[in-house]
């Protein structure tokens, strides 16, 4: 069994992907471990607390602005909950050097788009949904990609691509790739799974 961190800061919906796909059978050698956000008030930390899953709200700004100290107690919460892996699922921010450090090549992220197009600084949310409808594209999808230090950046573990449709909103084309989200974000994380235990 691996124990899994999920990062969220917004609603939670690939959160709860992966929730369902571990009780569902579909992921396994994985626990939900522990939860992870920057923001008290996401849907991400109210679903932790509804199913007992261990939620944390820990930030920079939470930590007085103190880089180093909220590196030192985000290494502390993932020590105590022996963490193997962790995936950002709609994590706005950026993981200190000391994690990605301790975690290379178990840390996962979804992301909006098919990387390496589309992705980067500023690349988040709508924004992303928006310059591929402005670049006139008519294929977008998702990926999952290994978190390295710059942002989404690191080898790509899945894809999947979707039709962009006449008339489509960055709000239509959200919820169109949302649902492969869903799909490839728990299968690349068991991915990496069997990867890990097969070094063990
Ligand atoms: C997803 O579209 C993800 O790719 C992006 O933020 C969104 C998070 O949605 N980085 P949710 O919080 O998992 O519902």
């Amino acid at each position: 069994m691996l124990r899994l961190a999920v990062f969220a800061s917004g609603r939670g919906s690939n959160l709860e992907a992966i929730y369902n796909s571990i009780e569902s059978g579909s992921l396994r050698n994985i626990e939900l471990a522990l939860v992870v956000s920057n923001n008290s008030n996401s849907g991400a930390l109210e679903f932790a607390k509804r199913k007992n899953i261990n939620g944390i709200h820990l930030s920079v700004l939470k930590c007085n602005n103190d880089l180093h100290e909220f590196e030192r107690r985000l290494l502390e919460a993932l020590n105590n909950t022996r963490i193997d892996l962790i995936a950002l699922a709609g994590y706005m921010k950026k993981l200190p050097g000391a994690v990605l450090e301790k975690y290379r090549g178990r840390i996962v992220n979804v992301h909006p788009a098919l990387l390496p197009e589309f992705g980067g600084s500023g690349m988040y949310g709508l924004n992303v949904h928006r310059a591929v409808l402005e670049a006139g594209r008519n294929i977008s999808g998702a990926s999952v990609h290994l978190v390295e230090g710059e942002y989404d950046s690191g080898k790509i573990i899945l894809q999947e691509s979707c039709p962009v449709e006449p008339g489509d909103t960055p709000e239509i084309l959200a919820e169109r790739i949302t649902k492969i989200e869903h799909r490839i974000l728990p299968q690349a994380i068991g991915i990496i799974a069997e990867s890990i235990l097969h070094t063990k």
